[in-house]
């Protein structure tokens, strides 16, 4: 059977092995995807192992970076983000790293959302490794403006600077933002510690600004209730996710799945 997985460590909680079994039922595709704990001292001995059969693999933490200077080839987004959440064995063995993080969010902003981002002013906050993946596909769509910003102002920086060539991209301090923009994305770890970056209410333009937590959870994130409770519209990133594993399933089979259902079942595993 084709095999495939998802390296991470821990890896237990992954919700990838759901979502590729439901892809290939969906798509009448025969294949095994499974999780993969790869130990922390050996990612590259541990991946090379899989790939002696496997044919592909998703990537999560903490093996991103790992993964990017395991691969032997890179798309031009996985080079873009310093990080690979995608690899797919090539024909003559050699190893494809893809970065499919960044066209999972817009995708599922775009298509799932239904929002338009083209002349829009984006805020971005954060400026770790997920942030750095969704800024080139973000730029794509030819936003007004994006501003990121993050807790540490240098990493921001660094970050509009190596992106400027590819759009209006800048820095700014919390404390400095002038809003209200049209789409705040929120690619910071807070929330997983139950926290929130500080943020001013007038960053929100109530009934406009779409608030948007790249993290997810049964109950909304602090994030996404800040928002609510200033009259913004909010989303969290499970249809990221899920497109992102679409976004990866097409790569290796082919086929595009229809993200549409799967995201439906576990919306409703989540919150049962
Ligand atoms: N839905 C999806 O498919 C998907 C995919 C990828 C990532 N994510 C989510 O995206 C988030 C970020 O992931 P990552 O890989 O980019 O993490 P990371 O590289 O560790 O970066 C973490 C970022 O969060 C900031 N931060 C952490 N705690 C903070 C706090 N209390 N207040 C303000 N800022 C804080 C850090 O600021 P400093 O630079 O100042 O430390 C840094 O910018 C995570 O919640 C992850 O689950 C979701």
């Amino acid at each position: 059977m084709d095999r495939y997985g998802v390296f991470g460590n821990p890896i237990g909680h992954s919700k990838s092995p759901q979502i590729h079994r439901l892809f290939a039922e969906q798509t009448g595709q025969t294949l095994s995807y499974e999780p993969l704990l790869a130990p922390l001292d050996d990612f590259p001995g541990y991946a090379r192992t899989f790939f002696e059969q496997g044919l592909g693999a998703n990537v999560t933490v903490p093996f991103k970076e790992q993964a990017f200077r395991l691969a032997d080839q890179l798309s031009e987004r996985a080079q873009r983000a310093g990080a690979v959440n995608t690899l797919k064995k090539l024909e003559d063995g050699r190893l494809l790293g893809d970065n499919t993080d960044g066209i999972g969010l817009v995708r599922d902003l775009r298509d799932n959302a239904g929002v338009t981002l083209q002349g829009k002013r984006i805020l971005l906050l954060g400026a770790g490794g997920a942030v750095r993946g969704v800024l080139e596909p973000l730029l794509a769509q030819r936003p007004v403006a994006l501003v990121i910003s993050n807790r540490t102002l240098a990493k921001a920086e660094q970050l509009a600077g190596e992106f400027t060539e590819l759009g209006p991209v800048s820095a700014s301090a919390f404390e400095q933002l002038r809003g209200p923009f049209d789409v705040i994305i929120n690619g910071t770890s807070a929330s997983l510690g139950g926290e929130l970056p500080p943020l001013s209410d007038d960053l929100i333009e109530p009934g406009v600004t779409l608030c948007y937590d790249m993290m997810y959870g049964a109950k909304p994130t602090p994030f996404c209730q800040w928002a609510a409770g200033r009259g913004a519209a909010t989303r969290d990133g499970l249809g990221m996710l899920v497109e992102q594993a679409a976004a990866a399933f097409e790569l290796w089979r082919g086929v595009r799945p229809d993200s549409g259902p799967v995201l439906t079942q576990l919306r409703s595993q989540l919150s049962a």
